[in-house]
């Protein structure tokens, strides 16, 4: 049915408009049928809008911009360095990458860089809101599960903001904890589990786990009901992250628990040689 607007034109073509605005919205809330319906998820990181365009149009579920891009991007040795800003920016440059309206696209997701949720709950929400008011991103991801950071992701998610865990081999503790495999003795076998079951609790959507046993992962796939993604984490996950960087094999250094498929540096280094040598010749 049409309505009168301010200009005397029958309004229902932004009736129409609007409906269109709020069909099939990719919320993180939605991953948890996935699991439901025991229905893969695959999640692909991008840095910027080339990457950004090839996760959207690989048909992943998420794309996540995260803060590895420090390293596969911005040349940094460690994912420390990375800012705030630098997270805003590059999630913009991902989405820009998209080819699909809002409400088809996959769901991206931000992580929130190192030192802007561990340093109290107040500057989180603020910078977790700069986060969401200023991209497209529909969550942030967070990592590791010290009792300042369960503080944190209740707070966030209390204040609207999905947030997604991490646990396991968590890069931003890597002064601490190295980037070593995670979960190999009792000890930490146990409080990975404890802690999944603690972000579940708090409302988070999903957990990634990196780098961790598969029957570890496989323990946890079973007790929780929200999704764990796994990278380096065995087959038994809800679903699958990937490093986009590292599956092409652009990266000098290749983790062990990511088999690339195809070796792009290779490739597109003696591709780039050839055509320097050919137009030299022209
Ligand atoms: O920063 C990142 O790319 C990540 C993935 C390893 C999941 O957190």
């Amino acid at each position: 049915m049409g309505v009168k607007t301010a200009k005397g034109r029958v309004g229902f073509i932004i009736a129409i408009f609007d409906k269109k605005r709020y069909i099939a919205l990719m919320l993180p809330s939605e991953l948890v049928k996935y699991k439901k319906n025991s229905q893969k998820i695959i999640a692909l990181t991008a840095w910027d809008s080339i990457s950004g365009s090839l996760a959207e149009q690989s048909g992943a579920d998420i794309v996540l911009v995260g803060d590895s891009l420090a390293m596969v991007c911005l040349g940094y040795k460690s994912t420390l360095p990375i800012t705030l800003e630098n997270m805003i920016h590059h999630t913009n440059a991902v989405s820009r990458g998209f080819s699909k309206e809002l409400e088809e696209q996959s769901l991206l997701v931000c992580d929130m860089p190192f030192l802007t949720y561990q340093c109290g709950e107040d500057k989180a929400v603020e910078y977790a809101g700069k986060i969401i008011k200023n991209t497209y991103a529909k969550a942030v991801k967070v990592e590791g599960a010290e009792p300042e950071v369960q503080n944190v992701i209740s707070r966030l998610i209390r204040m609207g903001i999905p947030v997604m865990g991490h646990l396991g081999l968590t890069p931003q503790s890597y002064l601490n904890l190295g980037l070593k495999k995670q979960g190999i003795n009792s000890e930490s076998h146990e409080k990975i589990k404890r802690d999944a079951l603690s972000l579940e609790k708090l409302g988070c959507f999903s957990i990634v786990l990196e780098h961790i046993p598969e029957l570890l992962a496989k323990e946890i796939q079973i007790d929780l009901e929200i999704p764990i993604i796994g990278i380096g984490a065995g087959k038994y996950c809800d679903g699958q992250v990937r490093v986009t960087a590292d599956l092409l094999g652009l990266n000098d250094k290749q983790p062990p628990f990511c088999k690339p498929i195809i070796d792009g540096k290779k490739y597109f280094g003696e591709k780039l040689k050839e055509w320097v040598a050919s137009e030299r010749l022209s």
